[in-house]
């Protein structure tokens, strides 16, 4: 684990070459089995501290992220923003100037602006690892489900990946593609044409509005959630009828290959994007991927402030 790591942070997967990618799933391979050790603790980044700040809801990767810094031995700051000052008003330059007079090697943020990550990295002397911004990316989801589809299916090259749902308010469909397409994957977007941009062939990708053709012959099914806060007006006709037409269930399983996995970032949505039997059935790799989380954050807080970096 001494190859250099050449970014000084992780803002999104397009800077990445196919190396780096490897490199950083490598690294996440070799912290994999700590956190299945009676003991889920190395010494690696001792004396080290990393903040993470989040600005929205997160239960996998704030978690993630702080067990990854703790099983690594820095010392993890999380900072609450609706108990700090925030929530008196201090601005999101302030507050990361302050906590950059604090000394951190590592700050962590989930912020519901795009390009809030870029504007910390700007402020700051430390590196910043961008945790999803907005709609714009979530770099760190991306490299977890590479992660996990490597292990699931022995390579990320040349696979068909059919990402489904949500594509217009989706980071992990943006950062997912941009990865994926690098290693020349076949991916497609599906989705109803309400929940789809224009442009997104800019991404490399194949972009369906009915599910059977999407699905025809995949390797993967990426399954997005419907993010009801992100919907802005009646952009779906109801959850029932999305579910007939774009839910994924062991029926529009039928036209993906039969060993086909079935991913989610989470949180699902059971009933509506991804149907409860599929979600917990031997295809789905949910908490696959919930475990690759840990490893691949503990790759990426140790290429950058560790003896690799
Ligand atoms: N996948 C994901 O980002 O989940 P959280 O919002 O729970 O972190």
């Amino acid at each position: 684990m001494t190859q250099a790591f050449p970014h000084r942070h992780v803002l999104s997967v397009e800077p990445l070459s196919q190396d780096d990618v490897q490199h950083v799933l490598n690294t996440a391979e070799a912290f994999f089995e700590v956190s299945r050790r009676p003991v889920r603790k190395v010494p690696t980044l001792r004396g080290k501290t990393i903040i993470n700040l989040f600005y929205e809801s997160s239960t996998r990767t704030r978690v993630s992220f702080e067990l990854a810094a703790k099983r690594l031995s820095a010392d993890a700051v999380n900072m609450n923003v609706s108990t700090s000052s925030v929530s008196k008003g201090e601005s999101l330059r302030d507050t990361v100037r302050t906590l950059g007079a604090m000394q951190p090697d590592i700050v962590v943020i989930r912020h519901g602006a795009a390009g809030a990550a870029d504007y910390v990295a700007r402020k700051l002397d430390c590196a910043v690892i961008n945790a999803g911004d907005g709609m714009h990316a979530h770099p760190t989801q991306a490299l977890l489900d590479a992660f996990t589809i490597r292990r699931a299916r022995g390579t990320l090259s040349n696979l068909s990946v059919a990402i489904c749902g949500d594509i217009a308010h989706s980071r992990v469909a943006r950062s997912n593609a941009r990865l994926l397409t690098k290693f020349g994957c076949d991916v497609r977007v599906v989705g109803p044409r309400t929940l789809l941009v224009p442009g997104l062939e800019a991404l490399g990708v194949r972009v369906f509005d009915r599910l059977e053709p999407a699905l025809e012959g995949v390797d993967v099914v990426m399954v997005l959630r419907i993010q009801k806060e992100r919907l802005a007006g009646p952009l779906l006709p109801s959850e029932r009828e999305y579910n007939r037409e774009y839910g994924i269930s062991f029926a529009s399983l039928a036209s993906a290959k039969p060993d086909a996995i079935v991913m989610h970032p989470g949180p699902m949505n059971r009933g509506v994007e991804i149907d409860s039997d599929v979600a917990d059935s031997e295809r789905s790799c949910v908490l696959d991927q919930v475990e690759a989380g840990v490893a691949v954050r503990m790759a990426l807080l140790y290429l950058l402030a560790g003896d690799a970096s």
